[in-house]
């Protein structure tokens, strides 16, 4: 068994440290305050090639393994929350479940663009009334022969404004329960395609989270993803890696709540002493850094058995429910350790504290992991 990286990891590790250090801080504090989306910095990622990583260069991908992936999340979440969320969605969901489960043409029209950067896409699953219960899909997709007719609302949809392309989970036949599921590819400005409100959010308040409206929107039969009937298990599938993605943000939520803690600790002096000097501090960042490297480990392992084409679903649900909560935990920890500072916006714990909560809610929340857990245990 081997714990150490390649001289790729760390390069790759380096370039992502570097970018969030250099273009992602600045301003990190103003794209919170005022809900904006980091569309320059977003650019600069694809250019970097942080928005294809795992696809396969004919497609214009980085061509990475997925601990690559995850260790250049990291980095970005530890500055950045809303704009690794982007580069998760565009990197987990979005290009993997194309370049697994696309035709030939849907590589070549989308998963190229998609790839570089050029344009980002959206995953849109939940609905209204459907979020955990993803099985009740109220969107319908109607087969009108060479193409179907796509009618209904998606809610919470990452990139809902700023992407190009969308993956969209419809019932293309209800008396099949999830069999009767299908996904499109569908691509904004199609006639009734509306992009909703932006909802005005708790943390990663950077990310641009819409309502999308589809009504009688014409998809070409062309842009349906594997045969009718497949979209729920695509979803599922995809979103079993997409878990790793928001794993690894997570985990970059706790280590940077972690690293701003530990320096602040060594600076501020109280009762005649630097506070790291107090064991009761000492004992926060002892029970962080121990919680951040379970974490760490079941990210990589997760992203390990993706690597090696063993099945991921199990350990990226574990991986995703525990660092969610290591998450929440050090950062609460973190403001905790920085006292009144720890309050305000300039220290940057208060942000990430903010950012942790969504891990634990979105890409399935930590009961949904529990469940495939579970069932995976009990099976
Ligand atoms: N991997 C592969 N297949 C899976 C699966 C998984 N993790 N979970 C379920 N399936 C398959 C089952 O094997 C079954 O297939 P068969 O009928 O062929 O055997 C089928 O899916 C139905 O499964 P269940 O009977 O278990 O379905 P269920 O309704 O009882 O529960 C669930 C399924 C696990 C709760 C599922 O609904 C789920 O994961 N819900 C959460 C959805 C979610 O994560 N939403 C996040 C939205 S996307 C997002 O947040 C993106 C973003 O913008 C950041």
């Amino acid at each position: 068994m081997h714990f150490e990286y390649t001289e790729e990891h760390l390069a790759v590790r380096d370039a992502a440290r570097d970018f969030a250090q250099t273009e992602l801080l600045p301003g990190v504090i103003d794209r919170d305050t005022e809900a904006k989306f980091p569309f320059d910095q977003i650019k600069k990622m694809g250019e970097l090639g942080f928005m294809g990583m795992m696809v396969d260069p004919k497609y214009n991908g980085g061509g990475m393994d997925t601990i690559s992936y995850v260790l250049a999340m990291e980095e970005i979440s530890k500055i950045d929350a809303s704009a690794s969320v982007s580069m998760s969605v565009n990197n987990s969901l979005v290009c993997w479940g194309l370049e697994k489960y696309g035709t030939d043409l849907q590589k070549e029209k989308y998963l190229k663009r998609l790839a570089t950067g050029e344009i980002i896409g959206a995953f849109c699953l939940s609905e209204p009334e459907a979020g955990s219960d993803a099985t009740s899909q109220q969107t319908t997709a109607e087969n009108k022969g060479d193409y179907y007719l796509l009618n209904g609302t998606k809610n919470w949809i990452t990139n809902g404004s700023t992407a190009s392309i969308y993956l969209v989970i419809a019932q293309t036949d209800a008396s099949k329960g999830h069999k009767g599921i299908s996904a499109f590819i569908v691509e904004k400005g199609w006639e009734g395609f509306i992009v909703g409100k932006k909802e005005d959010k708790l943390g990663i308040r950077g990310s641009d989270t819409h309502s999308l409206m589809f009504s009688d929107v014409k998809v070409p039969s062309e842009n349906r993803i594997g045969d009718e009937g497949f979209g729920f298990t695509f979803a599922m599938e995809t979103l079993n890696g997409g878990r790793i993605g928001i794993a690894a943000q997570a985990l970059g939520i706790a280590s940077g709540a972690y690293e701003l803690a530990l320096a602040y600790s060594k600076e501020r002096k109280a009762f005649g002493k630097a506070i790291s000097q107090h064991q009761a501090i000492q004992f926060k960042l002892a029970d962080m850094a121990t919680q951040i490297e379970a974490a760490r480990l079941l990210v990589l392992k997760s992203a390990w058995l993706k690597d090696m084409g063993k099945d991921y679903a199990f350990a990226s649900a574990m991986a995703k429910l525990y660092a969610s909560e290591v998450a929440m935990n050090v950062s609460i920890e973190a403001v905790q350790v920085h006292g009144g500072y720890g309050y305000v916006k300039e220290y940057h714990v208060e942000r990430l504290m903010r950012d942790a909560k969504i891990t634990q809610i979105y890409e399935g929340t930590s009961e949904i992991q529990k469940i495939v857990i579970s069932r995976s245990i009990l099976r």
